[in-house]
């Protein structure tokens, strides 16, 4: 299971990348306008600064709609550094767009994926990623895991080499409920990814070794 975080954030980046367990970056325009980058200059300049943190791939999002303006920016972005995936939109642009891509051997992410329907779509056009959101299923009183599970099954059935690529993670059981699933990959915020190493008993335990040790050492 391969960990990515879901932040232009280069602080956060690099923390996650300390813990040794970071193996890509997603962003998007709105993580980006987070950190305050705009314009295309700084916007291809903090891509490349990401890539140089992480060796992994990095999902750049084209913000054209339309075939050609997708086409365009997804060439400029995979031209910034080998490590980059375009990340487009799942629309009937979007598809053409990832059909085309994948012609030229540029990887795709498909973002934005919210039905099994979606997700056969972007496999038959090639992406190398598929982006299902669960948090935001969740939001609207649906069931972000159930359409995952749908996902893995449909994608065992026919052998697609599109990796399921799971956003919109929350919080650390969504990436216990991926793993459980078999998602090949999960993106998610950095206290997701630490949220896995805390439990109570562990506190505890290391309290008493440590209070045991400094009875008997002074
Ligand atoms: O990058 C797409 C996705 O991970 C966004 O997550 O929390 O804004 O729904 P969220």
């Amino acid at each position: 299971m391969k960990f990515f975080i879901d932040t232009a954030n280069l602080d956060q980046i690099k923390q996650a990348r300390d813990l040794g367990v970071l193996d890509g970056v997603t962003t998007n325009p709105s993580l980006m306008a987070k950190e305050g980058i705009s314009g295309q200059d700084n916007i291809l300049e903090h891509y490349l600064k990401i890539c140089e943190l992480v060796d992994g791939d990095v999902s750049a999002e084209v913000i054209s709609t339309d075939f050609e303006g997708m086409v365009k920016e997804g060439e400029l972005l995979a031209q910034i550094h080998k490590n980059i995936v375009v990340k487009v939109p799942m629309i009937q642009e979007g598809v053409k767009a990832i059909s085309h891509f994948t012609r030229q051997g540029i990887p795709t992410n498909c973002t934005l994926v919210f039905s099994p329907g979606q997700a056969i779509l972007a496999a038959k056009a090639g992406a190398k990623y598929l982006s299902p959101f669960i948090g935001r299923v969740d939001d609207i009183t649906w069931d972000g895991m159930d359409l995952i599970e749908k996902i893995v099954g449909i994608y065992m059935n026919y052998g697609f080499n599109t990796q399921i690529l799971a956003a919109s993670v929350r919080n650390s059981l969504h990436i216990v409920k991926c793993a459980e699933l078999g998602v090949d990959v999960v993106t998610c915020p950095l206290s997701a990814i630490t949220g896995l190493a805390k439990h109570p008993l562990t506190d505890i335990g290391l309290a008493k070794f440590l209070a045991d040790h400094k009875k008997s050492n002074g």
